[in-house]
């Protein structure tokens, strides 16, 4: 594949030109107070942006956060994000309060080589998530009127056939930036040839959503060790009881099917924690998996679990984790998760740490990110890198 790449820009020269820069700025915010709670994919993407400063360009950085519908929606709002950007940059932010309006016009024709703006959320355009090509289009031409070479640095973005994602890059002289690069050369050596045992971690709350990732690793895998409200549908498979847990009834069949074609590679829990109800103060004690209560949900994998899941891992020579153990925003149940991640930061072995719920369990527990081999930006994207699909946005830098 022939992807050009900042350094191809850099090298031709962007003294005084626009580079429109599409980013992944959609960090966790607070919900009461809006703040941003994780501004690890702010950080992601100094590197692309200070290179482009220091070469005198005018960088237009645009981004999407959360899911509004098309239209402005204040709680959406990238004005906190081109504050913190400002900070980590040491310079300011010329924020435009639209994304293609007359403040976005004015906001990058004022300015000066070296500066930076941040366009307002992407998703206040219809035009950016629709599904219609001329919707897209039209939006597309509007942003790519915006710069005059265009470079995505969007790894959690890449999988969304998105306008600024997949039709901007077909409008605008293209290259992937740092952290594309970084993504896709990582994520590629898993998919290559591991070194093993390979072990993959999953968790998080829906089976649903890993599915496609499940079927396709493990052919690959040599074991997969499977937490977090997911897998209480698989110990529905098994037969056992599962309370008032999370539970994709429609899924148990499937589930099953899996557990039998794994050649025993997956490895479920053995002991949970289960509360009265989800709140952080719930009366809650760690059972047997074949002893969860009707009335109790479990919140997070055991001790025992955590130690058989250790000990696995600690075999590993590659390993590849997304998805919390537990609910560890509320520290009852965060004992699985932080478990985990200690025992991957523990083993002799390549590790890759995949997604942005994972990712800011990571810094959320305070573990020491560079104790990993690397934090994936991208929770959807790296698993659809993973299960072999072919990526709109990359595909798009690739022609
Ligand atoms: C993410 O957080 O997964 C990426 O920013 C993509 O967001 P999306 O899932 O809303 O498209
Ligand atoms: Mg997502």
């Amino acid at each position: 594949m022939s992807i050009r790449t900042l350094d191809d820009l850099l090298a031709e020269g962007v003294s005084g030109r626009r580079v429109l820069v599409r980013a992944d700025l959609n960090v966790p915010l607070d919900k009461q107070t809006g703040a941003i709670t994780d501004d690890g994919r702010i950080r992601a993407v100094l590197p692309t942006l200070g290179a482009l400063v220091e070469a005198g360009a005018k960088v237009v950085v645009c981004s999407h956060l959360g899911r509004p519908k098309g239209a402005p929606d204040p709680q959406f709002s990238l004005g906190p994000v081109a504050g913190r950007l400002g900070e980590l940059l040491g310079a300011p932010v010329h924020f435009a309060t639209d994304t293609v309006g007359d403040s976005a016009r004015a906001t990058v024709a004022d300015l000066a080589d070296g500066q930076v703006a941040l366009l307002e959320n992407l998703r206040f355009n219809a035009g950016e998530t629709s599904k219609d090509e001329a919707e897209r289009g039209a939006f597309a031409d509007q942003l790519a009127a915006f710069g005059d070479a265009y470079v995505d640095d969007a790894f959690g973005a890449v999988h969304r056939k998105h306008a600024s994602v997949f039709d901007v890059p077909a409008r605008l002289p293209h290259v992937a930036g740092r952290l594309v690069l970084r993504e896709v050369e990582v994520l590629s050596k898993l998919t290559g040839d591991p070194e093993r045992p390979y072990v993959v971690v999953l968790g998080g709350s829906k089976v649903s959503d890993k599915l496609a990732v499940i079927e396709a690793l493990l052919p690959t895998v040599d074991r997969l060790l499977i937490g977090g409200g997911m897998c209480f549908t698989f110990l529905k498979a098994q037969g056992l009881e599962v309370g008032t847990s999370l539970l994709e009834k429609d899924m148990v069949e499937t589930c099953r099917n899996l557990l039998e074609r794994s050649g025993g590679k997956i490895m479920l829990p053995v002991d949970v924690v289960v509360a009265d109800a989800f709140a952080p103060d719930a009366a809650h004690d760690t059972v047997r998996v074949d002893g969860i209560p009707s009335h109790r949900l479990g919140l997070d994998v055991g001790p025992e679990t955590v130690a058989g899941f250790s000990a696995a891992l600690s075999q590993a020579k590659t390993i590849f984790w997304n998805g919390p153990m537990g609910v560890f925003e509320m520290p009852a149940f965060a004992a699985g998760t932080r478990g985990i991640a200690e025992a991957i930061t523990k083993a002799d072995a390549f590790s890759v740490v995949g997604g942005g719920d994972s990712a800011a369990a990571v810094r959320a527990l305070g573990l020491d990110e560079s104790s990993f081999g690397h934090i994936s930006t991208g929770g959807g994207a790296s698993l659809e890198y993973l299960e072999g699909k072919t990526l709109p946005g990359i595909a798009a830098l690739e022609n």
